[in-house]
């Protein structure tokens, strides 16, 4: 049984498509142990308490200081004991000492086709606005391990989506939501839970 760790920071549609496919069976042999926010108004919280999953919060603006939160936010993370942290739209930079803890356990869903739209100020609608920007005609998301770079760890799933004439960065988001993130998430955890999932040479490999 693979016991996951879910970290959140906003809405959490991602945390519930997680949810909905342990539910529904197409996530396999799979706990989720729990869910962190950062942020103590999201609404994610709300969607794992009505599962029954046990949620917290815990805030960088608790804390004096950076390292002060680092080290109480790895403490919360070692409580659980997950087999994998899953970063569910999770804003927060992950501590260096969590990194090197988890190596290659700790996952990441990023809304373009990596190396795409992403890197330091590329979160959230500022992605979908940078695509539109650019006029590309395609888009998509990644799920890879995080490493200590940003968004620059190997590489799991990718899904492309397709822009269309007229597309505000909101209606561009929920696509690439509702085509791309909400499947290649689940499936990297059912992968990951099934063992088909290993990193050699800096790269994932997914055998299927
Ligand atoms: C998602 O689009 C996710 O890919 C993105 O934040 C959104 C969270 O939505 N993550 C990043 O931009 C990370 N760099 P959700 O809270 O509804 O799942």
């Amino acid at each position: 049984m693979l016991k996951i760790l879910v970290l959140v920071s906003g809405g959490g549609t991602n945390l519930q498509a997680i949810l909905d496919s342990v539910r529904e069976g197409e996530i396999t042999d799979t706990q989720i142990v729990g869910v962190i926010s950062n942020n103590p108004n999201a609404y994610a919280l709300e969607r794992a308490k009505t599962a029954g999953v046990a949620a917290q919060c815990i805030s960088p603006k608790s804390f004096g200081t950076r390292a002060e939160f680092n080290e109480k936010f790895l403490e919360a993370v070692d409580s659980y004991q997950p087999d994998l942290i899953v970063l569910a739209g999770f804003l927060v930079v992950i501590p260096p000492a969590m990194i090197a803890k988890y190596r290659n356990q700790i996952i990441n869903i990023h809304p373009s086709l990596i190396p795409s739209f992403c890197g330091t100020g590329f979160y959230g609608l500022k992605v979908h606005e940078a695509a539109l920007a650019r006029g590309v005609k395609v888009v998509g998301a990644t799920v890879h391990f995080v490493d200590e770079g940003t968004d620059t760890g190997p590489i799991i799933l990718q899904k492309a989506v397709e822009v269309q004439y007229g597309d505000t960065p909101e209606v561009l988001q929920r696509r690439v939501m509702e085509q791309a993130e909400w499947k290649i998430l689940p499936r990297a955890i059912e992968l990951i839970a099934h063992g088909k999932v290993y990193v050699a040479d800096g790269k994932a490999v997914v055998v299927e």
